[in-house]
């Protein structure tokens, strides 16, 4: 049973690698934390679960908008403190130039990375309160501004049409803002990180918690990174 007196946050994407380290991380600072995983197999999601009485598995396919409805109609009436999506992808080949990228998979990565984000931020907003947060994870390789090196193309790509949908969606509520967050955790060793990335899950949730935690009590968007500093757009 969940507690009724903690807040609660529904990490999208949580199966496996960072969303469901943050779903530890949170459950273990007092959260009640509903993750996601996609229908069908056994995650580790399902083993947090089990173990963790404040842990719940919902599903969701984010590029299934009827899955994204399904959610919200389970979901309905629920206050969420924080919705967080996490979910993300890349290239087969991560490395591969724009044009080398079939149309196929340039699509794939962008509905992931992109509107799959959106459509379930659009869909479960009206569970999120005002002094609430909503926030998805980017990436650095998201920033515009910092890209002098290139590479991991779609990715970058992908990751800053997620920040420039996420302004427009701040931008809507201009006159009352919410606290809204787009993280970038740095390059971390996880399926989609790789063996070569420098730090590890146990270093870099925490930051990442500490960092949403203490945007909560900032209104608007605001473009993190694991320390709490801005990422130039
Ligand atoms: N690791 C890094 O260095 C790094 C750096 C910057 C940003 N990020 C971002 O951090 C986030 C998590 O990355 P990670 O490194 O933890 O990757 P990961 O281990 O590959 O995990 C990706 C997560 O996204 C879920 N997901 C993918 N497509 C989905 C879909 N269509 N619907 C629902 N869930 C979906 C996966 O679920 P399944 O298990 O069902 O596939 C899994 O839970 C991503 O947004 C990534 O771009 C990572």
């Amino acid at each position: 049973m969940a507690s009724t007196d903690h807040p609660t946050i529904l990490i999208v994407g949580a199966s496996r690698g960072l969303g469901h380290a943050m779903a530890e991380e949170f459950a273990n600072r007092g959260w009640n934390v509903i993750g996601t995983a996609r229908a069908g197999g056994r995650t580790e999601l399902h083993e947090l679960a089990e173990q963790n009485p404040n842990v719940r598995v919902e599903t969701v396919d984010i590029n299934a908008d009827d899955q994204i409805a399904a959610l919200r109609e389970r979901l309905a009436g629920k206050r969420l403190d924080m919705l967080f999506v996490n979910a993300g992808t890349t290239t087969t080949d991560p490395l591969a130039q724009v044009g080398a990228v079939s149309a196929e998979e340039f699509t794939r990565v962008m509905l992931t990375n992109a509107l799959g984000p959106l459509r379930v931020i659009e869909a479960l907003q009206a569970n999120v309160p005002a002094d609430g947060l909503i926030g998805a994870m980017s990436s650095g390789q998201g920033s515009i501004a910092d890209n002098v090196k290139g590479s991991r193309e779609v990715y970058r790509a992908s990751k800053a049409a997620l920040n420039m949908l996420m302004k427009s969606f701040a931008a809507r509520e201009a006159d009352a803002p919410r606290a809204m967050a787009l993280l970038a955790p740095g390059w971390i060793r996880t399926d989609l990180g790789g063996p070569d990335a420098p730090f590890t899950m146990k270093e870099a949730v925490p930051k990442l918690v500490d960092v949403l935690i203490e945007k909560r009590g900032r209104p608007g968007l605001e473009y993190l990174d694991r320390f709490g500093k801005t990422v130039p757009w």
